[in-house]
């Protein structure tokens, strides 16, 4: 057994490895987080008290972060602010959150000897065309287009240079786009879930021909227990689960499934720099480490994403209003 802390575990992604931590390995785990819009308590309800404590606080906060270490075997960072269109509007927590929160971690790993896992994206690559047959790997150069990954990106040559300079104990993870319950309403799937669930059209940016390389949280979680558990120190992992679809196909298919015509949305004014595609190639942690997705099914994980929104109307509609409002604003 060991003990684990887990930053942004009352996020989306985070929330979800607690729970497959929970029902899958003996950790016991703490969860830091500082509970902003994006974090939710309720995320976490249900889960053993005698397994998973929450401490509310700022990665941010090094006398905190030093408290928790001390008493913690190995850390998973998911704590970030995550979203590119709120970057677009106001990148500033962008950068205290994703870089000096990171610094702070990093000094207290280096402090305390302490194992870390850093949670990323591939977004830090920038994009690829869509004509382009080849995909992200390890080495592919960093290129990062928007204040969430280019703050990002800089998180992770964070990580890499307290590995190189003063030996942290450090892994990384690039992963694509997650996909599963208890995602905030501001996200792509989510919020074309609830807009059918409310009766509003699904809102497609530009012309709806962007990729995202689409994975199951689970498979995520399932990733990262393996690099905690067997990644070599100072390797970064690219995790996914060949599931590159475009825009137009998810909210088709989110209408097809349920029940509406799969033409009834919208094309909307287009996000600024607006990546094409990400794709990425995960050979490494798949030969290395041994890893599959157990989830290759986007229509049946859909499936169930979709039922889980339909059951917890409770969980997503305190923030629905106001982040169609914030969208409207856009004219998004
Ligand atoms: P999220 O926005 O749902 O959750 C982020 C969590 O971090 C929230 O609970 C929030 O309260 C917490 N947080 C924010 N600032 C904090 C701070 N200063 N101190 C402590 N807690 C803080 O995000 P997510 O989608 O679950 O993403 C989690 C991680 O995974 C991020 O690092 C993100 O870059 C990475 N990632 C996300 C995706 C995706 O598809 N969502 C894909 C690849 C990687
Ligand atoms: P998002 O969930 O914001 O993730 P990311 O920006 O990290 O890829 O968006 C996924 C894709 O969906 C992206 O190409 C932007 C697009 N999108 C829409 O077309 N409509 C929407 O309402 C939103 C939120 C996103």
């Amino acid at each position: 057994m060991s003990r684990l802390l887990v930053t942004g575990g009352a996020g989306f992604i985070g929330s979800n490895f607690v729970r497959y931590v929970v029902e899958n390995t003996d950790h016991e785990v703490t969860v830091l987080d500082k509970l902003t819009y994006a974090g939710n308590e309720s995320s976490l309800k249900g889960l053993p008290e005698a397994r998973v404590r929450l401490v509310r606080g700022d990665i941010a906060d090094a006398a905190l972060v030093d408290e928790l270490f001390a008493k913690t075997d190995a850390v998973v960072h998911y704590a970030a602010e995550s979203h590119n269109d709120n970057s677009l509007h106001d990148p500033r927590p962008f950068l205290d959150t994703n870089i000096v929160g990171t610094y702070v971690l990093l000094e207290a790993a280096r402090r305390h000897g302490t194992r870390l896992h850093h949670i990323s994206t591939d977004e830090v690559y920038g994009d690829l065309e869509l004509d382009d047959p080849s995909r992200f790997t390890e080495s592919t150069p960093y290129n990062p287009s928007s204040p969430y990954s280019s703050t990002k990106a800089g998180s992770d040559l964070l990580v890499r240079a307290w590995v190189r300079s003063f030996g942290v104990r450090a892994t990384i993870s690039n992963c694509s786009n997650n996909y599963g319950p208890y995602q905030h309403v501001e996200k792509f799937i989510p919020r074309q879930i609830t807009n059918v669930l409310r009766g509003i059209r699904p809102k497609l940016y530009g012309a709806g021909e962007n990729v995202r390389d689409w994975i199951h949280a689970d498979d995520h979680s399932s990733a990262v227990l393996t690099i905690l558990d067997k990644g070599e120190l100072g390797e970064t992992y690219l995790i996914g689960a060949d599931g590159e679809k475009n825009n137009k196909q998810v909210v088709e298919l989110i209408l097809e499934l349920m029940g509406a015509s799969s033409g009834d949305y919208d094309l909307v004014t287009d996000r600024a720099g607006h990546d094409m595609r990400y794709a990425i190639d995960s050979s490494k942690l798949r030969t290395d480490l041994g890893w599959a997705p157990a989830f290759p099914d986007f229509a049946e994980g859909l499936t169930a994403t979709i039922q889980w929104y339909r059951d917890n109307e409770a969980w997503w509609a305190p923030a629905k209003d106001a982040t169609e409002r914030f969208y409207a604003a856009r004219g998004q």
